[in-house]
């Protein structure tokens, strides 16, 4: 949801992210299907802040993971010398005055509902920050408070062991004066050994005017950084719970929420149901009523109300019409394109590329349809294959509205098998059918009475030589 921008968000997402150990800088790591630094953007976008991103370390790929996000603006940090030189480096992209709230690209659990808190709070002060409690506070700056108020941040690194102590931290989400925060970044100290510009810095700087402030944060999870592999699966496991959740709550059936993934943008109608083990992944939409079995993956695919996928089946870019009698597996493979009209029956162990199965028709059993159309009501027996590929080119397969198609039929595409035609079991088919034909193409059967018995007298002789 989009409300008029009330102000700004600026994500830092230009460090490298050294601790995940990964040729990918940090915020690009996916989270239920979305690099990780789009949570944050999300969140500042529903709080009614225009989104802006500090880039630097994949600058291009950091660009390109965001390219549908069109409302997004950019900024380049030429050297990634701290936190305050990051936000220095966006002033010239930034409104000129006005709230600016700064946030981690890598902290992907905070909420629309938290950042407009700390938007409410901050009315005219200078800084307001968000702070957590923690018990083993580890690398975070350490909130020193002096009658009871914020004053300073104090890095872990340069923190004297009484400041360790300290287990307010400091969240790394801020909302700052914008106007003021032009006139006190130019003059921050870089510290040593690395020469790093602090925005921490400007808190001490707020407080002497007697305008900042700082907001406890109740749940730890809304503002823990991703900063490792491990902590990232920690905060993929809370926010998968948090995705599930909202969608059980709508009217959806979660067998066994733990075992079930669920990436961020799938849609999933009331009265769906979904079994153990399920993998629903990118723009995938499952109708209301329609039940997804055990253990299908299904990523970028409709599946329309009332439908049955039973389990074990993947499908990937198909589409499943509404329909309360149609069923797709156990075991079956829906690849790209593939289509299945009202009531229609895609069985075990059939695959199905690029092809229409309309209304009523039934593939049964072990049976690959590749680049063909299987009309309404036609009935294609076990082990048909659709031959479509010559080495070179797909050919198409037409299969008419009724026709019956024996098992174990190859089918030479390009061909078409007329309405109501009839293709005899075990036929390799290389010419059209006409309509209500038979076609068969297959040896014709010869039966030669007693060899069978005399075939067994040979073999038997020819044992007992070796
Ligand atoms: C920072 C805070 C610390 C706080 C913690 C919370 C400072 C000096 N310290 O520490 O008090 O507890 O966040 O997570 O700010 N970034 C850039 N450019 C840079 C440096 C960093 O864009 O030059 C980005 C990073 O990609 C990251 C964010 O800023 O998204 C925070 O940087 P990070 O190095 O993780 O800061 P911390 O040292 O953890
Ligand atoms: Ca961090």
């Amino acid at each position: 949801m989009t409300t008029d921008a009330t102000g700004a968000a600026l994500i830092l997402a230009a460090g490298r992210g050294t601790r995940m150990k990964s040729a990918m800088a940090k915020v690009l790591h996916p989270l239920l299907g979305r690099p990780m630094v789009r949570f944050p953007i999300d969140a500042a976008r529903d709080a009614g802040l225009a989104p802006f991103v500090v880039v630097h370390h994949q600058e291009e790929q950091v660009r390109a993971a965001l390219a549908d996000q069109p409302d997004v603006t950019f900024a380049r940090q030429e050297q990634t010398r701290g936190t305050g030189d990051a936000v220095r480096s966006a002033l010239g992209v930034l409104p000129e005055d006005g709230v600016v709230v700064v946030l981690n690209g890598d902290g992907p659990l905070l909420t629309a509902a938290t950042l407009r808190r700390l938007l409410d709070a901050h009315g005219d002060h200078l800084v307001t920050l968000l702070t957590v409690e923690m018990a083993e506070p580890g690398r975070y700056g350490r909130i020193v408070r002096e009658g009871g108020q914020p004053v300073r941040i104090v890095e872990a690194a340069e923190a004297t062991k009484e400041q360790l102590a300290i287990t307010e931290v400091n969240a790394g989400i801020y909302a700052f004066d914008l106007a003021w925060l032009r006139t006190v970044l130019p003059a921050l100290a870089p510290h040593p050994p690395k020469g790093e510009i602090y925005l921490t810095d400007t808190l001490e700087l707020a407080a002497a005017a007697g305008r900042a402030q700082a907001i406890v944060v109740d749940d730890p999870d809304e503002v823990e950084g991703a900063n490792d592999r491990w902590q990232l699966s920690r905060l993929r496991r809370v926010l998968q719970q948090r995705v599930i959740a909202d969608i059980a709550r709508s009217g959806v059936t979660f067998e066994s929420p733990e075992t079930t993934l669920v990436e961020a943008g799938v849609q999933i109608h009331r009265d769906a149901w979904i079994a153990p083990g399920v993998v629903l992944r990118g723009s995938t939409t499952i109708g209301e009523g329609a039940r997804i079995g055990a253990h299908c993956v299904i990523t970028d695919s409709f599946v329309g109300a009332g439908v049955t996928v039973k389990p074990h089946s993947v499908l990937e870019g198909a589409t499943v019409d509404a329909s309360q009698t149609t069923t797709v597996g156990p075991f079956a493979r829906l690849r790209p394109a593939a289509v299945v009209r009202d009531g229609a029956k895609v069985g075990n162990f059939v695959e199905v590329k690029k092809s229409e199965i309309q209304a009523g028709a039934k593939v049964s059993h072990l049976t690959y349809i590749g680049d063909a159309t299987v009309g309404e009501g036609a009935n294609v027996g076990a082990g048909t294959i659709t031959c479509n590929y010559d080495g070179y080119n797909k050919h198409r397969t037409e299969i008419g509205a009724g026709a019956f198609v024996g098992s174990n039929a190859a089918l030479v595409a390009p061909v078409t098998i007329g309405e109501g035609a009839i293709v005899g079991a075990g036929s390799t088919i290389t010419q059209d059918v006409p309509a209500d034909a038979l076609a068969l193409g297959r040896v014709r059967q010869t039966n030669l009475s007693g060899r069978a018995e005399k075939l067994r007298e040979q073999l038997a002789a020819l044992k007992k030589q070796r």
